[in-house]
């Protein structure tokens, strides 16, 4: 066998045909199970797709770039976990496309900020971080107050998701922009239909302290709020799914 395995070494066409084989078997005995398995991300109770109103904030949130100081990816380190709360689950960011576990934390992890601080604190830190947090180095993005939300292509939007493969319903696609202003006007009649389609669990409020308007405060408010609060960790018990049981 040693002496065929010289002439492989020699002749720079065999070996690279040997080394070509090699590679496919490494690559067959991973990907092939992934055809096999139903699904490679466990089901957790409370993912839902993100509301209109939501999802328009995750794309200011993407335009803005928040993504280059801030990670939402809390790893399964003591550390992380004392400091953030539970550990990111995969299923917590399966209708995130692109995700946003980012790469860099100039400024702290996201996943598990919503509900930590108020609606008005948000508010604040955006408009001028550092009236809140002296020291911070964060850049203030005051104008997110000013500008009226453009959500003239929600609808788009909602039904590309469901292209990619987010379960929104037609029925939610169809309402997607009715679905939007129901959320951020709490006295909208509009609400009970947000609430079926997405769950009780939906914050129905105005987020930017400006009732008259909807702007983009509202949106980026809205979906940071609303980050990694959809799991009920008081009742989610981490499960090893059905094939390594
Ligand atoms: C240049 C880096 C940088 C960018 C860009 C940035 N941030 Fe920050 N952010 C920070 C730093 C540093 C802190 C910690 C100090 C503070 O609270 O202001 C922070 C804190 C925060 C907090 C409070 C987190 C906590 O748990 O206390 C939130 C919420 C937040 N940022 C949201 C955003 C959003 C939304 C954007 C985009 C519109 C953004 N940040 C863009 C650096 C950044």
């Amino acid at each position: 066998m040693w002496k065929h395995h010289a002439k492989l070494e020699r002749h720079s066409l065999l070996l690279i045909i040997g080394i070509l084989i090699v590679v496919a078997i490494g690559g067959l005995v991973e990907i092939t199970p992934l055809f096999y398995l139903e699904s490679t991300i466990e089901k957790v109770k409370g993912v839902r797709p993100y509301t209109p109103l939501e999802l328009a904030g995750r794309d200011i949130y993407i335009r803005e770039g928040c993504y280059v100081c801030h990670s939402q990816m809390i790893r399964p380190l003591r550390d992380e976990v004392e400091r953030y709360g539970h550990y990111s689950l995969a299923a917590e960011s399966m209708y995130d496309h692109p995700f946003q576990w980012g790469s860099k934390r100039t400024g702290p992890d996201l996943a598990r900020v919503g509900g930590k601080y108020s609606d008005s604190w948000h508010r604040d830190h955006l408009i001028d971080p550092r009236s809140v947090v002296p020291e911070s180095v964060m850049p203030p993005y005051a104008f997110l107050a000013k500008k009226e939300l453009d959500y003239r292509d929600i609808q788009d939007k909602v039904r590309t998701m469901k292209a990619v493969g987010v379960p929104y319903t037609d029925d939610a696609v169809k309402n997607a922009k009715a679905d939007l202003e129901a959320q951020a006007d709490p006295f909208d009649a509009g609400g009970t239909a947000l609430k079926k389609r997405y769950g009780d669990k939906v914050a129905q409020r105005d987020f930017d302290g400006d009732p008259e308007r909807l702007t983009e405060m509202d949106a980026l408010v809205a979906y940071l709020q609303m980050l990694g609060t959809l799991v009920d960790f008081k009742t989610y018990k981490a499960e090893a799914p059905e094939n390594l049981r």
